[in-house]
């Protein structure tokens, strides 16, 4: 909460900063300094000389819009990347991807609940502008409606966020349809489904014969007709991403699904050049982090090993 309030005091002149930095101190309890503005005197006080509003409000699910400029996603696990990406992006996606990407293992299976909870809350309290969407993991949703509603819930209560993203087609309609008549947004996410690695036999293309192509465009259409606000399309030949975006009514996100999508998402290790393991074809590095990092890490190592560090700026003395 710390960091948003600061934000917020920042916003206002020098006066009313330290009128309202006083007013924070004496407070005790999460009520931010915003509670001791008037709506007027806030409204009065966010206001650009061009008339603009500078009140800034997070995106909701109706923030995503379909055709027009596209939309832009990136995934985030942490604060700091968070509080980097949010002025950016029109989403953040706790994608379970944080299984492979942070964690280190081979699949997005091994990943909790309890890990998407402790992720989603940091990437929400480290942001304040972008819409927030927390993957629902594997195992934590497939079993019944009842049993995803309750894990559903729990992340929106846990952590703050806005919407869940689960994936699968057709057979997710029923699922997707209870939470969202129940309050709760969902993200769809058809075609390469890496929670279906094993059924799949592997993270493999989507829709390059016509019987996935048909079974991939019937997915979308089931998922965005029980209500999902957006769709990712994963993995998926353009002809066939192309022809869900033109059938469903909602934003289509596409990763590796061509530029005919409402929208892009990437994994943020991806596009800064940090997951160096192996470059997806669909990925383009948008820098280079990891030789950089190396070589940081490598004078740092020098540094120390030859005394160099710490200096005498870096030490503390008596007073
Ligand atoms: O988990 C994730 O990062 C995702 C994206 C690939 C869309 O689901």
């Amino acid at each position: 909460m710390g960091v948003r309030r600061y934000v917020s005091v920042t916003a206002l002149g020098p006066p009313q900063q330290s009128k309202i930095r006083v007013a924070a101190g004496r407070r005790t309890g999460s009520n931010s300094a915003r509670s001791f503005i008037s709506r007027r005197e806030e409204a009065a006080t966010s206001a650009q000389p061009d008339g603009v509003s500078r009140a800034k409000r997070r995106r909701g699910v109706g923030d995503l819009v379909k055709g027009g400029t596209p939309v832009v996603g990136l995934t985030a696990y942490t604060a700091p990347i968070a509080n980097l990406l949010d002025p950016h992006v029109d989403f953040l996606l706790v994608g379970d991807s944080v299984g492979m990407v942070v964690y280190g293992f081979g699949s997005t299976l091994p990943v909790t609940v309890d890990m998407m909870i402790a992720h989603g809350a940091a990437v929400m309290r480290s942001s304040s502008r972008a819409l927030v969407v927390v993957d629902m993991p594997f195992g934590s949703y497939q079993e019944s409606r009842e049993q995803a509603f309750r894990t559903a819930a729990r992340i929106l209560a846990e952590t703050g966020c806005a919407a869940v993203k689960l994936e699968g087609g057709a057979e997710m309609a029923d699922t997707v349809r209870f939470l969202t008549e129940r309050g709760i947004p969902v993200m769809g996410h058809v075609g390469l489904m890496p929670q279906s690695v094993n059924a799949a036999g592997g993270f493999k293309v989507q829709g390059r014969d016509r019987q996935q192509a048909e079974r991939v465009s019937a997915d979308a259409a089931a998922i965005a007709g029980a209500g999902a606000f957006s769709l990712v399309i994963e993995g998926t030949i353009e002809p066939v991403a192309r022809a869900i975006t033109e059938a469903v009514p909602v934003p289509t996100i596409g990763i590796g699904a061509s530029p005919m999508c409402d929208g892009q998402i990437l994994v943020i290790d991806d596009v800064l050049g940090l997951f160096t393991q192996f470059k997806p074809r669909f990925v383009r590095r948008h820098a280079e982090l990891a030789p950089l990092i190396a070589a940081a890490v490598e004078t740092y190592a020098e540094d120390v090993r030859a005394r160099h560090f710490p200096g005498p700026e870096h030490c503390f003395g008596m007073k």
